[in-house]
Order: C-alpha cells, then sequence, then structure tokens
C-alpha cells in the first residue's frame, strides 16, 4: 500500500484548517507541510505558529518538509508545534547530521532531501540515520511544475541501499505527481507520493487518494 501526503502548499491558505480537514477526510494518510524560508528556496510560506494552529484541527500525521537553511536551529519549534516526522535537505547549510538527530532526539521520524541537479549518492552519509529519504521530482520552492523525470532512478537507488543495508526506508517523492508519474515512482519502489496541484484542484481528491493507496 503506498502511503499518500497531500502537499498543503496547494491549499487554500485563507481557510488552511478546514484544507486540512478536507485532506483528513479524503482519506489521505499524512498531510505534507512545506515550509520555506526565502534563503534556501527563493519563497517564503509558513513556520512553527501556523503548524501548531492548524494542528487543533485534526490527527493526521504532519509530514514538515524543511526547506531551509541551517534546519538545526529550528528543530525544537517545529516538533513543539506537533510535527511528526521532519525532513530536511542534504543541500542545507549547517549541521545536517546534528539536525538528523535533534529530530529523531524528540522522538520523531526523521527524514533527508535530495534536490533534481544533487546526486543521490550525497544521501549515502545521512541514509544510516533516518526513517525517510524524499526524492524532489521538481527544483522546489513552488507547486505546481513539472515532473523531472531524470530524478526517478534515485527511487530505487536508495530502495537498493536499504536493502542492502538492511535499513527499514520510506522512500518519498515530490513535485509534479498525477496520474501519470504516480505509477512510474510507484514502478520504481516509492512508498510515499506527495502531490500538491493534481490533488487540490479536484473537487473531490478521495478518488486518487484511495487509488494510489492501493497501488
Ligand atoms: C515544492 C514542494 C512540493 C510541492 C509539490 O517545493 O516541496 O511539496 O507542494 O507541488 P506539486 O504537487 O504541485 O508539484
Ligand atoms: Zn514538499
Amino acid at each position: 500500500m503506498t502511503i499518500v501526503s497531500p502537499s498543503m502548499l496547494s491549499a487554500d491558505f485563507s481557510k488552511l484548517g478546514g484544507e486540512l480537514v478536507r485532506v483528513e477526510k479524503a482519506g489521505a494518510d499524512w498531510a505534507h507541510l512545506d515550509v520555506m524560508d526565502g534563503e534556501f528556496v527563493p519563497n517564503i510560506t509558513f513556520g512553527p505558529p501556523v503548524i501548531k494552529a492548524i494542528r487543533k484541527c485534526s490527527d493526521i500525521v504532519f509530514d514538515a518538509h524543511l526547506m531551509i537553511e541551517d534546519p538545526i536551529r529550528y528543530i525544537d519549534p517545529f516538533a513543539d508545534a506537533g510535527c511528526d516526522m521532519i525532513t530536511v535537505h542534504c543541500e542545507a547549510r549547517g549541521d545536517i547530521h546534528g539536525a538528523i538527530a535533534k529530530i529523531k532526539g524528540k522522538g520523531l521520524k526523521a527524514g533527508i532531501s535530495v534536490n533534481p541537479e544533487t546526486d543521490v549518492t550525497k544521501l549515502e552519509e545521512y541514509l544510516p540515520e533516518v526513517d525517510l529519504a524524499l526524492v524532489m521530482t521538481v527544483h522546489p520552492g513552488f507547486g505546481g511544475q513539472s515532473f523531472i523525470a531524470d530524478c526517478v532512478p534515485k527511487i530505487s537507488w536508495v530502495k537498493e541501499w536499504a536493502k542492502k543495508n538492511g535499513r527499514d526506508i520510506l522512500v518519498s517523492v515530490d513535485g509534479g505527481i498525477n496520474g501519470e508519474t504516480s505509477k512510474v515512482c510507484v514502478e520504481a519502489g516509492v512508498d510515499v507520493l506527495v502531490a500538491g496541484s493534481y490533488l487540490f484542484k479536484m473537487k473531490d481528491m478521495a478518488p486518487a487518494i484511495a487509488e494510489w493507496q492501493r497501488y
């Protein structure tokens, strides 16, 4: 069964709590929260106070994707806001091993993410420490971009690494996921589909989520 994590970046921010309930009622497994700092990526979204506020609306798993520099500075506030899992980027400035240790020290699941232009082998030093690897299939910063198919082999590379090293690591894919690209990623062995614009433009996202979960 594939895990489905709708990206709240495509939600209507004027009613974010209601949008979260919509995602939960549609049967999603997780809610993907894209945090951007205007430095690591050329866009700014939201931070711990907003996450803390919407935490009250739902018990769904909060899958936070931190597209921020020096993430270790903010692990405590994101954990305290109610995130269940926190993913940081291998390209971010600062002590990334330390950030992962801090996430785990808070009792949360930790993830490491890789941008399209970064070689997947850059993940190798972090994989012994994480629960999830997030493969970006767009350049991070904005929703609604086209899927970069060249990144797909990274999914099978991580799955192979995990098998070889006896590690239980979920592989997630983020960016440009739709009815077609989801299949390509599932064939490559992906465990988690993150999708924003494709799901949120639907009046009812429940059937699409249910179909993906059956994969
Ligand atoms: C991009 C974010 C994604 C984004 C995906 O920087 O990390 O999670 O919301 O949006 P779509 O599915 O529209 O490409
Ligand atoms: Zn994301």
